[in-house]
């Protein structure tokens, strides 16, 4: 192992070794098991007598933290756990008041609980893991060295052209590979279009009840953030407070209500956006996953101006750990976008971005989201009409699309939603994505939840509600 000790500068050369030892053993840098160099070795590595090496390698070993077996070398034992070394606690060093209010990230690899309708995720065990083995496994061939270099901020050339294809074929967005910003998923869009568009203290607004990512996002960039109400035609534009540069909306399947933005009021939006000089963020995060009826024209094809941003995802079509998604802009964005890209992260995975594209070209991308609409199709029936027994206690609100639907309730969920994710029922109430107005209700996810565990899920909740959870 090549371990970095620097004697620079340093008089006490067995000191310095001992100390920048034991701090990468701490630090977790060497691990427990692992071997250190023989004294001899490292001695002539660093210009010092091998003496000054074994002296620090006899007080680490007296300490504990290694041991030497013989003829095979002097080993690690310590795990950081077992030698506790208080880290400077940083008193003095505090970041900005606005990220005291972002709450910390969801825990990763929460185990499932028995009946999962957490919303926003879609069916893991149905993501077309060979294929997209083969894709990626293609891509890793000697030969292929340029993906392995920096790539380009805006996006892989060739995954440009397929989302601009599929975004025109599939939601009739019209727009060139030109226009298209590949993204680390629709959440890095807001922080993108931020940086460019907004100054701390300017004024944004958010859907009411809404998805809370983006409206985190820029109050933590010190932009105030206006939650403005929904009713059941989309975002009330006449509550947009003047002043406000920039509203983002989910006008497919508002989330979390999931009923769609009437066109009136989309038209009404988009004058407003023009009237006042904002840009308008339309995030349609799911809207592959249709069931009935025909969808509305999305903001951006009605938008003869240039004023919206349209955000794509792969997290709910493929699977969130992708870390991909799109905006399409208007040329006067892109620039600017493209060098924020740049300045944030540089770019997107380089491998991962081409094995889409050829997903995309060669269709199987196309056809996972036909295969995955029947999936969901069966199970948005199911809970709909399962929903209907729990009677007058809830009130399913209109979805054709997507991967979750909302139900109202007359009073106060949030008891119920604690009681059953004790009983191994995971979903979320309505409440937790307001910031004003807290409407009664549950989300109900149908993405993570197997077909066949819908109704024995909702049986359960129903008899935590008769029990007077709620
Ligand atoms: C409204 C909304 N937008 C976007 C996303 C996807 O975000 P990302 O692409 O960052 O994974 C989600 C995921 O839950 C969502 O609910």
């Amino acid at each position: 192992m090549e371990i970095h000790i620097d004697l620079t500068g340093t008089r006490g050369h067995r000191d310095a070794i001992y100390r920048q030892l034991r701090a990468a053993i701490l630090a977790g840098r060497i691990r427990p098991g692992e071997a250190l160099p023989p004294t001899r070795e490292l001695a002539q590595r660093l210009a010092v007598s091998r003496t000054t090496v074994s002296a620090a390698y006899d007080r680490l070993t007296a300490e504990g933290f290694l041991a030497g077996r013989v003829g095979a070398g002097t080993f690690v034992t310590a795990s950081p756990a077992e030698h506790p070394s208080p880290a400077p606690d940083g008193a003095g060093v505090r970041p900005l008041p606005e990220w005291d209010a972002v709450p910390p990230p969801p825990a990763p690899f929460a185990p499932a609980p028995e009946f999962d309708f957490r919303p926003g995720v879609p069916d893991l065990s149905r993501f077309p893991f060979d294929t997209w083995r083969r894709l990626v496994t293609q891509r890793l061939r000697v030969g292929q060295a340029d993906l392995m270099t920096y790539g380009d901020p805006q996006g892989h050339a060739a995954l440009r052209a397929e989302i601009a294809r599929h975004a025109g074929i599939s939601r009739d967005v019209r727009a060139s590979a030109a226009q298209v910003v590949v993204t680390a998923g629709a959440q890095q869009t807001t922080d993108l279009v931020a940086r460019v568009l907004l100054r701390a203290g300017d004024l944004a607004a958010v859907e009411d009840p809404g998805y809370p990512p983006p409206r985190l996002v820029l109050g933590a960039r010190g932009v105030r953030v206006a939650p403005v109400p929904v009713d059941e035609s989309g975002i009330v534009v006449d509550a947009i407070p003047a002043g406000t540069r920039l509203v983002y909306v989910t006008p497919s399947h508002q989330y979390p209500l999931g009923l769609p933005m009437s066109l009136d009021r989309r038209l009404e939006l988009l004058d407003w956006a023009e009237r006042n000089d904002a840009v308008l963020v339309e995030d349609d995060y799911d809207t592959e996953f249709r069931y009935t009826g025909r969808p509305l024209e999305p903001l951006h094809s009605l938008d003869s101006r240039g004023r919206v941003v349209y955000v794509g995802s792969f997290s709910k079509v493929l699977s969130p750990a992708l870390r991909l998604g799109f905006l399409i802009a208007p040329p006067s964005l892109v620039p600017a976008l493209v060098k924020a890209r740049y300045l944030t992260d540089w770019h997107a995975p380089n491998v991962e971005q081409a094995a889409l594209a050829a997903f995309m070209a060669e269709g199987g991308f196309a056809r996972h989201v036909r295969r995955m609409r029947k999936v969901y199709r069966a199970r948005h029936e199911i809970l709909s009409r399962s929903l209907a027994s729990f009677g007058d206690f809830l009130t399913p609100l209109p979805s054709s699309a997507g991967l979750h639907l909302s139900a109202v309730a007359a009073t106060d969920c949030g008891g119920l939603v604690r009681a059953a994710r004790r009983h191994g029922v995971r979903l979320y109430s309505l409440a937790d994505f307001g910031v004003g107005e807290r409407r009664h209700g549950l989300v109900f996810g149908y993405g993570a939840v197997a077909t066949e565990r819908i109704e024995p899920g909702l049986a359960r909740l129903r008899a935590l509600a008769d029990e007077g959870a709620a």
